[in-house]
């Protein structure tokens, strides 16, 4: 039976991967975690017992951690999503705690995967990297686009993904990098847009955007990611790049105004605040390569999946009141 390494896999995208990933009876997981207050043993709850299935607490800032998990385990693939992944938090809060992990974590893991060879090491990254787009104009970002990153956190993915690439030109380690669009679904942390307006919703609480909430984000839904993920790991070739979008474009204030309609809420609980610096007017990202090479198409109709995203955050107050928000 081959290992899969599943690095920071107990966060929002890593856990619905390992959930999915765990319908293949063939593969054993492993999940490193360092659980920083974005990883939580809750979203595993119902995995934890299988036996194909073990986790083990580590940081990727500590070579000797990632030294031991892939010495006992000689995972035949490792994929990555460990990260610090709030923007807000790299701008007000740390800056470099976001370059330790986003950046020497992953080189970190780069020399694990030297010293243990692997099939495949596929980093999970972001269409952040690319920087923005104008409202009125600018074709989506492809592969080929530069890397113009705006704020620490995107600056911190883009080193990792430049790490990485050197690693693959340099030693030919068998690398892939995605780039994905903004995510939702079950299983996120809330201070993410969406969760965080929804349990603001239900509270009855005001719904607050920076600037004119103009703002636009391609949004996916999370198993669509997910379902081009296993694609990636198992069938990308080394050193391929590639974006994953469902072209969905939707503005923060359009978010904002689904939701309070939702809970019933009056729209003039949508307010607005002073911009946030540095802030992306618009991503959206061109998917075609991963469609035409490794036949990914995104399935999930987004009115739909949007709806069932409300409905699970209400249906799990349980899970939400043992966060320890801040
Ligand atoms: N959420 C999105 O919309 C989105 C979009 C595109 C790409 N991504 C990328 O996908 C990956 C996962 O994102 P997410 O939203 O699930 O993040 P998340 O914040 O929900 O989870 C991050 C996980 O990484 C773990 N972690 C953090 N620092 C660590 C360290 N030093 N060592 C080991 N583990 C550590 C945390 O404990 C947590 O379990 C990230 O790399 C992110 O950049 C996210």
């Amino acid at each position: 039976m081959e290992t899969i390494l599943i690095i920071g896999g107990s966060g929002f995208i890593g856990s619905n991967f390992i959930r999915r990933i765990m319908k293949r009876k063939n593969y054993r997981v492993v999940n490193f975690d360092a659980l920083t207050y974005a990883g939580n043993p809750d979203n595993l709850i119902d995995i934890e017992k299988n036996p194909r299935y073990t986790f083990v607490k580590g940081d990727i800032r500590i070579p000797k951690n990632l030294t031991a998990v892939f010495k006992r385990y000689r995972p035949e693939y490792v994929i990555n999503f460990a990260a610090e992944t709030h923007v807000d938090r790299s701008i007000h809060e740390s800056p470099a705690v976001f370059l330790q992990t986003n950046a020497a974590g992953v080189l970190n893991i780069l020399e694990a995967v030297r010293d243990y060879p692997v099939k495949k090491f596929l980093h999970v990254s972001t269409d952040e990297v690319y920087g923005t787009l104008s409202l009125t104009g600018g074709k989506p970002f492809t592969e080929a686009s530069p890397l113009r990153p705006n704020s620490p956190y995107s600056a911190s993915k883009a080193a990792g993904d430049l790490i990485c690439r050197a690693y693959f030109e340099t030693w030919g380690l068998p690398i892939v990098i995605t780039r994905c669009s903004n995510n939702f679904g079950p299983y996120q942390y809330p201070e993410k847009l969406i969760p965080f307006f929804v349990l603001r919703a239900m509270k009855g609480e005001t719904l607050t955007l920076y600037g004119d909430g103009k703002n636009v984000r391609d949004w996916i839904y999370v198993e669509d990611h997910c379902n081009a993920l296993e694609l990636a790991l198992f069938k990308a070739k080394p050193g391929s790049l590639y974006n994953i979008g469902a072209t969905h474009e939707v503005s923060n204030l359009e978010i904002a105004q689904r939701i309070a309609d939702y809970f019933k809420l009056s729209r003039s609980k949508i307010t607005f605040i002073k911009d946030r610096p540095g802030h992306d007017r618009r991503y959206a990202l061109n998917a075609l390569k991963i469609k035409k090479e490794l036949g990914w198409q995104p399935r999930a109709q987004f009115d739909t999946v949007f709806k069932q995203t409300i409905e699970w955050y209400e249906q799990h107050s349980a899970w939400i009141n043992k966060l320890n928000i801040k």
